[in-house]
Parts: structure tokens; sequence; C-alpha cells
């Protein structure tokens, strides 16, 4: 993929950011409580999902599917009577998956607290519908510098995601299960044979 830094006018298929950014607000009814009362971190995560393939699906104007999401952190409980929402964004492109950043935040009405409950990437991958193959994508705008540390920011994502997955697939050949048995005494954990 070239980097346009030098023209004025992108190529015609680049798309820009905002084009595809999404707002999404959901109320939090009591039927997404856990026992506790809480939301159950599941509704959030499928709002998420939700975002993640209208925002991909916007961009590429294509069937996208979700091919990884980065850990979820949650940060701050969220509450029945909540107000959630979701922002996301195309952060970065390869040739056919996209990273869409989500950002999560939930607003107490009554007391007019904002409060940050998580941010998350999203992998998607845009599929051509006959041949169920993964299929090329528009390339971004970048406008702001925002959106351009964003996207350096998803690429080193890619990278260390590709990267991890090779090297955890390194150490499932290589690892010496009887050795680490050894090591498990200083474990929370009792093997009971
Ligand atoms: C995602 C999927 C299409 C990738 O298939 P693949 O054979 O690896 O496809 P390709 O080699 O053509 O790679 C396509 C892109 O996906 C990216 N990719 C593949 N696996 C990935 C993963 N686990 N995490 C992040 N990106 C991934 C590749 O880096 C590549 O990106 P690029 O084109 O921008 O360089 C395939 O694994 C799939 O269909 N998975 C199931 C997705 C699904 O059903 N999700 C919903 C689950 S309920």
């Amino acid at each position: 993929m070239t980097q346009q830094f030098a023209s004025t006018a992108p190529p015609p298929n680049f798309r820009t950011v905002k084009s595809s950014q999404v707002v999404l607000k959901e109320l939090m009814i009591p039927s997404y409580a856990n026992f506790g009362g809480k939301v159950h971190g599941g509704v959030i995560l499928s709002l998420m999902d939700k975002i993640a393939y209208t925002t991909a699906a916007s961009h590429s104007r294509a069937y996208c599917v979700t091919a990884s999401v980065d850990s979820v952190n949650f940060v701050n409980p969220v509450d029945v009577g909540e107000l959630v929402t979701l922002m996301a964004s195309i952060n970065y492109v390869g040739r056919s998956s996209m990273e869409v950043g989500i950002k999560v935040m939930s607003e107490d009405f009554k007391r007019g607290i904002e409060k940050h409950t998580n941010t998350s990437y999203f992998t998607m991958v845009a599929i051509d519908e006959t041949t169920r193959e993964s299929t090329p994508v528009p390339g971004l705008i970048l406008e702001e510098n925002i959106e351009v540390e964003r996207f350096i920011w998803g690429k080193f994502r890619k990278q260390y995601r590709a990267d991890y997955k090779k090297q955890f697939h390194q150490l499932k050949t290589n690892l010496n299960m009887e050795k680490e048995k050894t090591k498990l005494l200083a474990e929370n954990c009792f093997i009971k044979s």
C-alpha cells in the first residue's frame, strides 16, 4: 500500500475516517443486569461487536467478520438505568483488515456523572460474499494529526498481534510440560493424581 504524502488529492476510492464513524447509545435496562445488580460484561461486548461491524461495513461497503478482539479491561462497572455511549472509528486499514477503535462511556443521569467503561480494538475483515475470501478495503484518508497517530498505533498493534501469535505458537511447540508441572507448587492449585 502506498502512502500518499505528496499528493493533494487522495485516490478516488479512499474514504475519510469521519465518513464511517459511528456513535451508539443504549439505555441499560433491568434485564441486562447480573446477580450483583450491575450490567453483564457480555451486554457491553455485544454492543461493541455491533458497532465494530457497522463501522467496518460502512468503510468497506462489504460484509465483514470479526477476526479478533484485543483485551477488554472494564475499568468501571455499569449500573442499570445508565446510558451507555459507544464511539467507534477506523484507526487503521491493511489490505482487507480494519482496526476499529471503540471507546465506551456510561452516564448516570441522576448524578450527572460520566464514567469511562473501557476502550478496545476490534479487527474486522472484509469478505467477498461469492468467494468467501478476504477482499481489499478502501484506503483511509487521514485529515487530522490524531487520525495519523491512531493509524500508526494501529499499524504497531497489527504487528504485535502477529508477533504474539508466532511467539505463542513457538512456545506451544517447545514447551516442556513435565518441567512446567514442577513449577506449579508455588501456584494456587492442587494436582489431584
Ligand atoms: C478472519 C478470517 C477471514 C481470516 O482468514 P485468513 O485466511 O487468515 O485470511 P487472510 O490470510 O486473507 O487475511 C486477511 C486479513 O485478516 C487478518 N487476520 C487474519 N487473522 C487475524 C486475527 N486473528 N486477528 C487479526 N487479524 C487477522 C490478516 O492480517 C489479513 O489482514 P490484511 O489483509 O489487512 O493484511 C478467518 O479467520 C475467518 O473467517 N474467521 C472467522 C471470523 C468469524 O466468523 N467471526 C465471528 C465469530 S462468531
